[in-house]
């Protein structure tokens, strides 16, 4: 076993809480959906919650490199038969346990809406304590992107001040309803010059959907563009721990407080969905 595996608790599930899942998703390359990912994740975690953070970019995964953990195994293992998700989990920074991906596996982009739902289910094999995992997605909407974000309970889309990011954006959201229904989809601006900026390119992307499509969008807030991130995710580490009270860890721990409050699920929604038995054993408590 590998040293830096997560110590597996041995609970039953009939024990452990319902988990709040977050898709993070975006609509281009580069818009920031790992550095929000992970840096949300440290912060939750400073929050005492128990955090899990799944590398959903199957073939190109670099959730591990960018928090500077060694994986020994990862998502194509558990596709390929040889290991269980529990022995490839391994501890990251700050208590986050991390679900890494294969470095350069181009079979892992071609996976089958099948394998994507064994990867998810997977997860009821997973007897960690956790009470939020976070899911960094590929950009747009490849099959994953959309298999990974209906098995979650919430949506979190991350945009920047571009057209691509905005265009690409909406059509993330367009297809990510248009697939299943989800209408919900909470945004966060990135790189944005200021509080007053972020709510401008929010309110863009809110007059785009509400044109066109029937869904809600709820704004969470922005980070702001920072030498100090970029320095950070060089250093391989977080802004919260690279360059604590600088403004885009203050923005991230703004975000990671509202996150905390966010409903946890209470009942399964009658689909294929990480962390199913969890949400039945709630819903049978919570009656
Ligand atoms: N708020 C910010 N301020 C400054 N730089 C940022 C900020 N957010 C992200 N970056 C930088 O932008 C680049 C892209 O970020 P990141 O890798 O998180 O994006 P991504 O959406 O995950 O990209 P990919 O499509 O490659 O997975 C990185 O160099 C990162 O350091
Ligand atoms: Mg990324």
């Amino acid at each position: 076993m590998c040293a830096d595996q997560a110590a597996i608790a041995t609970e039953s599930a009939d024990n452990l809480p319902a988990v709040q899942t977050i898709s993070v998703v975006s609509g281009k390359g580069g818009d920031g959906r790992t550095t929000v990912a992970m840096n949300l994740a440290i912060a939750m975690s400073r929050l005492s919650s128990r955090v899990l953070l799944m590398d959903g970019n199957l073939s190109l995964g670099n959730i591990d490199l960018a928090l500077n953990v060694q994986q020994q195994f990862n998502l194509s293992h558990l596709i390929g038969g040889s290991r269980s998700l529990p022995e490839i989990v391994v501890n990251g920074p700050e208590g986050v346990s991390i679900v890494p991906s294969a470095h350069g596996d181009a079979e892992m982009a071609q996976l089958s809406q099948i394998e994507h739902v064994g990867i998810i289910n997977a997860f009821s094999s997973l007897h960690v304590p956790a009470d939020i995992m976070f899911i960094d997605n590929d950009a747009g909407v490849s099959r994953s992107v959309l298999d990974f974000t209906h098995a979650a309970r919430q949506v979190l889309v991350v945009v920047c001040d571009e057209p691509a990011s905005l265009q690409n954006a909406f059509l993330t959201i367009k297809a990510i309803n248009a697939s299943k229904g989800t209408d919900r989809f909470r945004i966060i601006t990135n790189k944005v010059s200021s509080s007053q900026h972020g709510l401008d390119v929010y309110s863009e992307l809110f007059r785009m959907t509400d044109r066109y499509l029937d869904v809600l969008l709820e704004y969470c807030g922005s980070i702001p563009q920072d030498d100090m991130m970029l320095q950070a995710n060089q250093k391989r580490t977080s802004v919260l721990e690279a360059h604590p009270g600088c403004k885009s860890a203050r923005s991230v721990e703004r975000l990671a407080q509202k996150i905390k409050e966010w409903p946890r699920p209470l009942e399964p929604k009658g689909q294929t969905e990480f962390f199913v038995e969890r949400l039945v054993n709630a819903s049978l408590n919570n009656r």
